[in-house]
C-alpha cells in the first residue's frame, strides 16, 4: 500500500529513526529533572550534548559508505535528519557552555578562548557546521545545485575539527578518543579510496 507516494513502512522507520536519535536528549533531562548528574551538573550536562553531537555526526557520515558498501540505499533518505540532529545537539551544547559554565559573561569566555584552544577548535567547527545545516532543505539544494555538493563537504573538515576538539580534552582513559578517530579514519579513507578509483 502506498500514501501519497510515500511506503508505510518507511514512515514508520522515519519516525523510529527520529525518536531513536531524541532519547539521549530525553535521557539527559530525565536525569536532570532527577538531579542525577553527579558532582558537576554543569559539566555533565555540556560533555554529554557535545558526545551525543559528534555521534551523531559520525552517523551522517556513515551513510555514504554503509550504502555504498552494503547496497542500503534507503539510509540516505535519513542523511538529512542525521545531519540536523549533529547540529542540534552541537548547538544545545553551545547554549549549555554559555548558560551553565560561563553563565553568559563575556570575561569568562574570552579567559576560556585564551585558556582553552581545543574551545576555539569545537567554535570553528560549529561554525562551518552552519551553512550546512541552514542549506539542508531540498529547495536548497535545488537552488544551490553543484554549489550544494561542494558546500557540504565542508563536512570533513568540520568532522576532523570536531574529534581534534574532543581529543584535546583527553585526561586520562583515551579509549573512547581512539575509536571515534579510527571510525573517522575509515569513514574519510573510504571516500578517499573511491575518488581514486574513479
Ligand atoms: C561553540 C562551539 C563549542 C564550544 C564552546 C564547546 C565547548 C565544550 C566544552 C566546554 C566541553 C567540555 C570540556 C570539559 O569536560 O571540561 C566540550 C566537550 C565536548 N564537545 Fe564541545 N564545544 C563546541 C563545539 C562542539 C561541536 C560542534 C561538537 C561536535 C559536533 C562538540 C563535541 C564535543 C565533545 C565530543 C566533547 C567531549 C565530550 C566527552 O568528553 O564525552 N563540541 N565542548
Amino acid at each position: 500500500m502506498v500514501l501519497s507516494g510515500v511506503k508505510p513502512f518507511s514512515v514508520i522507520r522515519w519516525w523510529t529513526l527520529f525518536l531513536l536519535l531524541l532519547v539521549p536528549l530525553l535521557l539527559l533531562i530525565r536525569d536532570i529533572i532527577e538531579n542525577n548528574l553527579g558532582a558537576d551538573p554543569a559539566r555533565t550536562v555540556v560533555t554529554e550534548l557535545g558526545f551525543w553531537a559528534m555521534t551523531w555526526l559520525w552517523l551522517t557520515l556513515a551513510v555514504t559508505p554503509l550504502r555504498k558498501q552494503f547496497n542500503w540505499s534507503w539510509l540516505m533518505r535519513f542523511r538529512r535528519m542525521f545531519g540536523l540532529y549533529a547540529f542540534f545537539y552541537a548547538a544545545l551544547h553551545l547554549l549549555a557552555f554559555t548558560a551553565f559554565l560561563i553563565e553568559w559573561r563575556l570575561d569568562l569566555l574570552v579567559r576560556e578562548l585564551t585558556k582553552r584552544p581545543y574551545i576555539i577548535v569545537g567554535t570553528i567547527a560549529l561554525l562551518l557546521l552552519l551553512p550546512l545545516a541552514v542549506t539542508s532543505t531540498r529547495a536548497m539544494q535545488r537552488k544551490l545545485g553543484k554549489r550544494w555538493l561542494q558546500l557540504h563537504r565542508l563536512i570533513y573538515p568540520a568532522s576532523l575539527l570536531v574529534l581534534l576538539h574532543f581529543i584535546w580534552q583527553i585526561r586520562s582513559d583515551f579509549g573512547q578518543h581512539l575509536f571515534f578517530a579510527l571510525l573517522l579514519a575509515i569513514m574519510l579513507g573510504y571516500r578517499l579510496y573511491l575518488k581514486k578509483r574513479g
